[in-house]
Parts: C-alpha cells; structure tokens; sequence
C-alpha cells in the first residue's frame, strides 16, 4: 500500500477511535442529566464510530498496509446543555468531513482508485450525519427552554437510534 495513503488513513481511524470516544462521553453525561433516549442515541452513535473505525482498520490490512491502534485520550465530561452537546457534534462531524475530503483528495493525486472508491462510503455517511445534527438542531432550537418539550425531545432522540439501527438491519 502506497506509504502516503496508508498514513492518511491511519490518521482517520484515530480520528474515527476519538468520535467514538465522544459521543460515548456524551452518551454518559445525557444518562446522568435523566435524558435516557438522547443517551441510547448517542451509545449507537458511539458504536457507529467504532464502526467506521474497524472498517478503515479492516481495509488497511488487507490492502497490504499495517493498521495502528491510537491511544485514547479522554474527551469533555461536560456539556453544558444538550442544544450545546449538539452544536459540539455538529462542529466535530464538520471536522471529520474534512479530514476525509483530504485522503480522497490525496487518493486522487496519488492515482489510488480502489481506495477513493473504498472512501465513497465515508463521503456519502458524512452527508448523512451532518444532515442528522443540522436537523436535530433544529428540533432544539424550535423547543427553546421548554421542560416539556425537552421531554418529548428525548422521546424522539430514542426514535430516531431505533429507527437508525433497523434501516442498518434492514440493509444488511
Ligand atoms: Fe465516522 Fe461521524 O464520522
């Protein structure tokens, strides 16, 4: 495996190890504030990164490069708010597009195509889960301060993980 992709894309799999890692803390923090769904949605969404971890640590390996394990380093035990936990994971998936616009673009220039066609998936799973968070957000900022809504607001959040989980079932 040429030596550059292979360092691109151990840089994203300790990037996908440390999405992981904070959406599992912000999973935790919801669980301790009483929130339970928006606590399993953020689990699942743990999970997922974990994921998109092992998929990029699978295809390094067999592609003939040596996939590394990162160190953890602890993420924020605190946020704050839940409208602030979201906004956070919004600017941290922004961050995390980015990072995979640069390995397809360095795909690109090194002329590896079977690994830009492996990196489509990523591309079309950030668009998905940038579209998730903006949409959430919007559910927040339309609920504002209100207990109730904030209520039914974790109701949804549990809805959503369990209708996210069985599309994944359902798709194989
Ligand atoms: Fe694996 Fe949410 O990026």
């Amino acid at each position: 495996m040429n030596k550059q992709i292979e360092a691109a894309l151990n840089d994203q799999i300790s990037k996908e190890a440390s999405s992981s890692q904070y959406y599992l803390a912000m999973a935790s923090w919801a669980e301790t504030k009483g929130l339970s769904g928006t606590a399993f949605f953020m689990y699942a969404h743990s999970d997922e990164e974990r994921f998109h971890m092992l998929k990029l640590v699978k295809f390094v390996n067999e592609r003939g490069g040596r996939a590394i394990v990162p160190s953890i380093t602890q993420p924020p035990s605190d946020f704050d708010t839940v409208q602030r936990m979201f906004e956070l994971l919004l600017a941290h998936e922004l961050t995390v597009t980015q990072s995979i616009n640069e390995v397809v673009d360095i795909c690109l220039k090194e002329k590896d195509y079977t690994t830009h066609n492996f990196m489509q998936w990523y591309v079309s799973e950030q668009m998905e889960e940038e579209a998730l968070a903006r949409s959430i957000l919007d559910k927040l900022n339309l609920i504002g301060n209100e207990k109730g809504g904030m209520y039914l607001f974790d109701r949804e959040m549990l809805e959503i993980a369990n209708s996210s989980a069985n599309a994944q079932k359902n798709n194989g």
